[in-house]
Order: structure tokens, then sequence, then C-alpha cells
């Protein structure tokens, strides 16, 4: 089950997945996307009532509360309040083939970075459910993600696996902004903060314990996206009549990591100066080695980023030239938009770079999609009445040219 959360101003819950709406994806696709994961592990199941709570929460206060209205309408926020519901149905840990979700995905092997481990490497041998994730993320191009366990309280961020599969901190490239996502989690929360076995209530992933083939360390080496695992509650499966309190000590946890993400770092679009069509570039950072891919179809990125540094942010993509500029982030999220000049100027080429990338096949086939989907009806009205106006054009002018030939044909008589 995934709601799909969207601005659509008279019903905040209105599903509309890209295929049936391009409209809709169309205006809000240079929002941040972020995605909230509930009960991964069956026997985990706070996550998933937390997330339906949240998801009524949004649409009840929506217009209402000010949290709400912003979240609703800068952010598509993608909840899945289950990854494992036949785990859930079997009250463990693992899936209904017995493979523990969070063990499943792709990893990299730390002496050839960025390859998988090869036990990992096998597609076919995936479970359906880490599957249906990977293809998810792929489709959507997250910005950042949240997954929601229980059985500790602490807010856990990457690396999860180290190099020499020992216990000790393993920064990932990223160290400085997961730690601040990861404080806006536990600093909101009721006491998740004051835990005595995490300073400050968050961890780096392997310096708790080192875990391989988990979610959060495939979402930020592969998607491009920043993905916390966060403990929820000491508790597993608390009885029923805590949940209220439980969410209570949740929510504005869960309310300001979106919010306060929305306000954090870069964002903008990459074009090229020769057609205006947007790159799919890369965005790199100064100091950071890691980088993020625009969009394939918008150009657009999101790049998250500690407020209050100075930062060189660079834009690159084969075929042009790459440009860099410095900013200064403040509390607010800055929009960056750069134009990169080609390299060469023949056109095979910048065909190749990608420049006409807007006008690709695929826009076209939305666009027909478009004409097919919702809008069917008024494209038939809309056609009917250009075929009808056109219709009384002709019969006007045919009529004009009759009248013009009988007016003319005395003057030439007499002529
Ligand atoms: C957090 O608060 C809950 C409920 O008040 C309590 O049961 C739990 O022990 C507290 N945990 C910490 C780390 O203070
Ligand atoms: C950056 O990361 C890549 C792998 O992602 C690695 O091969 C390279 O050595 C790293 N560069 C630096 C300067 O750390
Ligand atoms: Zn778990």
């Amino acid at each position: 089950m995934a709601f799909d959360m969207f601005p659509c101003k008279r019903n905040c819950f209105n599903a509309c997945h890209s295929r049936q709406n391009t409209l809709c994806s169309l205006i809000f696709s240079i929002a941040w996307i972020l995605q909230f994961i509930g009960n991964v592990h069956g026997d985990e199941p706070l996550g998933r009532e937390l997330l339906l709570l949240l998801a009524n929460w949004l649409c009840d206060n929506y217009m209402k509360d000010p949290l709400a209205t912003l979240i609703v309408n800068n952010v598509r926020l993608h909840i899945l309040p289950s990854m494992n519901p036949d785990g859930f149905s079997l009250r463990r840990r693992n899936n209904a083939n017995n493979v523990d979700l969070n063990r499943d995905f792709p990893d990299q092997v730390f002496s050839l970075l960025h390859l998988f481990f090869p036990m990992n490497n096998d597609a076919d041998a995936r479970q359906p459910e880490t599957k249906a994730i990977i293809h998810w993320s792929k489709e959507r191009h997250f910005t950042a993600s949240a997954s929601l366990h229980g059985g500790a309280l602490v807010a856990n961020y990457p690396w999860d696996g180290t190099e020499d599969r020992k216990r000790n901190y393993y920064a990932c490239p990223d160290d400085d902004t997961f730690r601040f996502m990861a404080s806006l989690y536990s600093s909101s929360h009721h006491n998740m903060s004051l835990h005595k076995e995490f300073q400050g209530g968050i961890t780096n992933g392997a310096a708790w314990y080192p875990i391989y083939g988990g979610m959060q360390d495939w979402n930020y080496i592969y998607g491009g996206c920043f993905e916390l695992t966060l403990e929820v509650s000491d508790d597993k499966w608390p009885p029923a009549n805590e949940l209220h309190n439980l969410w209570n000590f949740n929510k504005k946890s869960m309310l300001n990591l979106v919010a306060s993400l929305v306000k954090s770092g870069v964002h903008g679009r990459v074009f090229s100066s020769h057609c205006g069509g947007p790159l799919p570039a890369s965005i790199a950072v100064k100091g950071i080695n890691y980088s993020i891919k625009a969009g394939e179809r918008f150009a657009d990125y999101h790049r998250l980023l500690v407020p209050g540094e100075r930062y060189e942010v660079r834009a690159s993509m084969p075929g042009h030239k790459p440009k860099s500029t410095v900013i200064l982030l403040g509390e607010e999220a800055m929009t960056l938009d750069f134009v990169l000049d080609p390299e060469i100027t023949d056109k095979e080429s910048l065909l190749r770079s990608g420049c006409f990338r807007g006008f690709d096949s695929e826009s076209r086939f939305n666009f027909v999609d478009f004409l097919k989907g919702p809008y069917l009806g008024v494209s038939l009205v809309l056609i009917f009445v250009l075929a009808f106006l056109w219709a009384l054009v002709r019969r006007k002018l045919s009529l004009n040219h009759f009248k013009h030939r009988q007016s003319v044909a005395p003057k030439r008589s007499g002529v």
C-alpha cells in the first residue's frame, strides 16, 4: 500500500499516479520528493501505525496548521506504511520467504568502491518487496527518505557497512549532512536525544553494528537519496493503548524532518545554452566526494546540505563545459540554476549529449497520454469545436468569393 501525497488543493489526499495524471506530475515534479517507509521488519509495526497517523494528520490539518500547509504545498511525500505485510501477518522479522528485507539490497564492495557485493548482485534472487522498492526509487528520484524501525530509540545514518567488516565509525562523504538530518529527528523527539547509549540520540550505522545489503546505504550509493533508519521505540511491538503517546513522541520529529529538509540545501535546474533544453547533469559540491544527477525529464536537482555554510557547487555534463558557483547557504533552501555551454557545436554531438532531451520520445508519449487520459473528453470537444469553426470559416470564405465574383463580373462585362 502506498499513498502519493500531492498538493492538489481540493483534496490533499489525491492519489495521482504520474501515468494517469500527467498534468499533476508536470506541475509538481520540481518539488522535493521525500519518502517514508514503515514496517520493513514484519515484527516492527509501530512505523506502519505512525505513518497512517501522519497521513491522516496532514490531510486533517492542511490549510489549518502552517506546518501541514508548508509540507503539502512543497513536498511530494510518498508514504509506504508497510514494506513487509507478509512478515507483519506472521509477526516475524523476515518476509514470507524468510528473508530479511533490510539485508536484501545490493551493497558496495569497499575494496572495489561502488561495485556491489557479489552475494547481493543476483537480481533474480532478490525478493519481490526489494525489487518493488528498487523500481519505485529509480522511477521517482527521491531526495531523501526515512525508514521506520523499532527495538531501539535512535536515528541511524550511513554508512551501515564498513570496509573491514569491523564495528567502527565509518563516515560517508556526506557525514555532516546526515548528522544534521538525524539530529533534526532526535532533537524534536520526546526523549530520543536523552538516550544514554547514543550521544544526541543519533548514530553512524557501522559504529552501532555493521550491516550489509541494507536499504539505507543502497539509497545513498545508488539513488542519490539521503536515507535515515529511524528506530522509533525501544519496544518493538508496543500495546495498542500506547499508540497515542508514541504518536505524540514522534509526530513533531516526522513533521520537522520533512519541513526542515525543504529548507535545507540547494536546488534548481540545468539547461544547455545552445538549445535551452534540460540537461541531466551531475551536481557535485567541492570537498564532498559524492554527486547526484539532475532528473532525466526536467533536469531538476535537489542537493541536501547543512545550512549556514559556504559551498562551491559544480554542474557537469559530458559534451558541455562544467560550471561552478560559490554559495552561502542561509536558513532557507537556495535556488541555483545552471546554464552550460556546449563544448562542440555540431548538432549530431549535441543530440548525443542530451541537448534535446526535453523533446524526446518520452515527452511525446506523455503528451499523447495526457490527451488520452482524464482530458479525453475535453480534447474531443475541442477538436469538434475547431472543426466546426473551420467549416464556418470555409463557408464564409467561399460565400465571399462567390459574391466577389458576382460583383466583379458585371464590371468586367462593362469593360
Ligand atoms: C522516554 O520516555 C518514555 C515514556 O515517558 C520512557 O518509557 C523511556 O524510558 C524514555 N527513554 C529515555 C531514553 O529517556
Ligand atoms: C571518491 O570516491 C571514489 C569512489 O566513489 C573513489 O574511487 C575516489 O578515490 C574518491 N576520491 C577521493 C579524493 O577520495
Ligand atoms: Zn528493523
